[in-house]
């Protein structure tokens, strides 16, 4: 590549339990352009409750989904979530960022349940401005076993990590730049994966909570093959709604109630402390958001209006992008990987 033109593209890699993503992003232009998308199934459980069971096959997957993409650089954005990666809006005496980075493992000590010499720290000042006598921390801490094992991960993809992000962060900022009018009012995001369910509640735009519910669109597909006799591709084509069954509505509603709990849960706190002010509205994202039926269920039982995420709604193509046609119907499951990859070099 010459001098001039020369391409500034960041690549966000998720390695979901379902599916591998990866999206390339050129930051060159006034605005980001997405350059490319890539997708692959994962084998089943090679991913098991954010764990990765077979390393070696999950490696091989990404290095095929690289190959696949054309995307030849080395150096990718990808992230961390889970129960073992903690975010806290937390509050401190006022300092220098360079003097809280001196202090923040003893203030984060009162605030992360898990042994302090085996977490990895960071944070952000939110008020930088502030003049008050406290100041107000976004603290991140995430087990190092976690952070260390991703990083393996990459390297025997033959990657690098060039930052480690968190997922509700990734998630965040996809959904600022996509849907501005959700940094408004109480909303939640929730993204509905295989395994997981992120609940990001926002106020005002600012991250106020997030919190993992144990549900996802595998436990529906699993539902299907032991309660209906489903082979799993039948499953699946009953889920996209290529195949009906009778009675799916009772899993889907099923799906809906496990959800609108957890949200629900995660508001609560918040509700009883703002009176008055409820969840505005839910912006939907992951695979769930594609399973047929599931965001009017959700609109349904929580008596809320739900937004399914176009993480494609403001951030363009690229008119010569060599795109899989499916990757529109795909859309809400790439609402992280963007995210991800809108990091600028
Ligand atoms: N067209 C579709 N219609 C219905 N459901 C779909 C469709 N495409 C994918 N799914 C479901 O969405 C799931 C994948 O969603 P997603 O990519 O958000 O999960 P993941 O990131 O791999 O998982 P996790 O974040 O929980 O580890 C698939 O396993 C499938 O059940
Ligand atoms: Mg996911």
């Amino acid at each position: 590549m010459g001098l001039f033109g020369r391409k500034k593209s960041s690549v966000g890699l998720d390695i979901g339990s379902g599916f591998v993503k990866l999206i390339e992003v050129d930051h060159s232009g006034d605005q980001p352009e997405v350059t490319r998308v890539a997708i692959r199934p994962l084998m089943a459980d090679a991913i098991v409750e954010g764990e990765v069971m077979d390393p070696g096959l999950v490696a091989d997957t990404i290095r095929g989904l690289l190959e696949d993409s054309g995307i030849d650089g080395r150096a990718v954005v990808t992230a961390i979530g889970g129960h073992d990666v903690i975010v806290k809006k937390i509050s401190m005496d006022r300092m220098t960022e360079e003097d809280a980075r001196e202090v923040i493992r003893w203030e984060a000590e009162q605030h992360v349940p898990f042994d302090i010499q085996s977490v990895e720290l960071d944070f952000q000042i939110l008020d930088p401005q502030g003049t008050g006598s406290e100041m107000s921390v976004l603290l991140v801490a995430a087990k190092r076993d976690l952070v260390e094992s991703k990083l393996s991960l990459l390297r025997d993809s033959e990657l690098e990590a060039r930052v480690i992000d968190v997922d509700s962060f990734a998630l965040h900022n996809a959904l600022e730049r996509n849907h501005p009018e959700a940094m408004k009012g109480i909303v939640a995001l929730v993204n509905v994966g295989h395994e997981m369910t992120n609940v990001n509640i926002l106020e005002e735009g600012v991250p106020i909570l997030t919190r993992d519910i144990a549900f996802g669109t595998r436990r529906l597909r699993e539902d299907l093959q032991r309660e209906q006799g489903l082979a799993a591709e039948e499953a699946d084509a009953v889920l996209a709604g290529r195949q009906s069954i009778d009675g799916l509505d009772r899993y889907v509603d099923g799906a809906a109630d496990e959800v609108s709990v957890g949200v629900e849960r995660a508001a609560a706190f918040l509700m009883a402390q703002q009176a008055g002010e409820g969840l505005g509205r839910v912006f939907l994202s992951g695979g769930g958001a594609l399973v047929n039926g599931f965001p009017e269920a959700l609109a349904e039982r929580m008596g809320v209006e739900i937004t399914v995420v176009n993480p494609f709604e403001r951030v363009p193509m690229s008119v010569d992008a060599p795109f899989e046609v499916d990757v529109l119907e795909t859309a809400p499951m790439l609402l992280l990987p963007l995210g991800l990859a809108l990091r600028s070099p």
